[in-house]
């Protein structure tokens, strides 16, 4: 029995020198340690043996199992180091590695002054209107007829408005302030709204003008609303944008719904007010229209112009853009070349 034993432990050991992975030494394992391995077998056999060698060959089956037991786990340990290693190897992410580039779009300069001027109005208090309220494809009725705007007025021309449909009145809109009526229908005073957005008119095409661009109508109308409240909403507004040392002024002008009517201009910027082709000679650039709401308008919307007052402004994105960056084509904005939008 004794031989027997010897016998086994030197196929063991001679396994577990073979043994090139985790995975067959589990089998060296299974085959000599387990529960149905030969020495449990062999130890089966041992009732058989006389008294006296039974303690011996118990003795030893211990001592080869434990020694085979040891030889195992050394080895095990081994592998299992070797085989972690080299799977963190495989799986090693260097964070010091420079990341892949991916290219990012950026918002667009006409974008970045609309989202500049709605958050200097936010700050005034004046918060965005629900854009259901300011459709792009609207109606003569509120593009014009409840802004006091006659039948026989140019700015209906087909020269200037784009009909969709001539029958129906329906245009494309040709100013931002047809979102006046909705929102005075659809809320009670106070309203105090600003409302960005597209507008379209059937210009020849140059460096001066597009048939699409972009207005900001604001619109405040309250008990006690007062012109000296438009000039300081406007002058703070002005201050905002184009910085502390821009010189404007207010100049009389007409739109029908608003009386009065007032233009601002800014000090030119090409030329400072010394006068220039830009500015034809004047040194004054005009950046918005405005005025105190009509109060026809006020009345045909179902407000009473007794107890309310108010004042609206309509500024083109465009220009105010362009003042701001010395832009001298408008056409550059909707071009999509790179080389002009990266500058922003
Ligand atoms: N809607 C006018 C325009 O497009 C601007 C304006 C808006 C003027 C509101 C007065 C009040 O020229």
């Amino acid at each position: 029995m004794e031989n027997k034993i010897q016998e086994i432990r030197t196929l063991a050991l001679q396994e577990i020198e073979q043994a090139s992975d985790l995975k067959s030494l589990e089998d060296v394992k299974n085959k000599y340690l387990s529960r149905n391995c030969e020495f449990n077998n062999l130890k089966k056999g041992m009732k058989d043996l006389t008294p006296e060698m039974r303690p011996v060959i118990g003795s030893l089956l211990n001592k080869v199992s434990s020694e085979l037991e040891t030889l195992i786990n050394e080895k095990n340990d081994i592998f299992y180091k070797k085989e972690l290693n080299e799977k963190l190897l495989s799986e090693k992410i260097d964070v010091t590695l420079e990341g892949e580039q991916i290219p990012l779009g950026h918002v667009h300069p006409l974008t970045q002054t609309v989202n500049e001027i709605v958050e200097i109005f936010n700050h005034l208090g004046f918060s965005l209107i629900d854009p259901a309220l300011s459709p792009e494809v609207e109606t003569e009725k509120y593009n014009f007829d409840l802004l006091n705007v006659p039948k026989e007025h140019p700015a209906r021309d087909v020269q200037d408005t784009f009909y969709c449909d001539g029958a129906k009145g329906v245009v494309l809109r040709s100013q931002t302030s047809n979102a006046q009526a909705r929102q005075m229908m659809s809320s009670k005073p106070p309203i105090k709204i600003i409302s960005p957005g597209r507008v379209y008119r059937n210009e020849n095409v140059s460096a001066r003008k597009n048939n699409l661009f972009h207005q900001i109508e604001g619109l405040y109308v309250d008990k006690n609303v007062t012109m000296a409240q438009l000039k300081g909403v406007l002058n703070e507004f002005v201050r905002l944008y184009f910085g502390e040392s821009r010189p404007t002024r207010y100049r009389n002008s007409f739109f029908p719904f608003t009386e009065p009517s007032v233009e601002i201009d800014v000090q030119c910027i090409m030329c400072q007010g010394k006068g220039c082709s830009v500015c034809s000679g004047s040194g004054w650039l005009e950046i918005l229209g405005a005025g105190m709401v009509d109060p026809n308008v006020l009345r045909d919307v179902g407000i009473d112009p007794n107890v309310y007052s108010g004042f609206a402004f309509g500024m083109g994105v465009e220009r105010l853009t362009m003042l701001k960056y010395a832009i001298d084509d408008i056409r550059l904005f909707f071009n999509n070349d790179e080389r002009f939008l990266k500058q922003f």
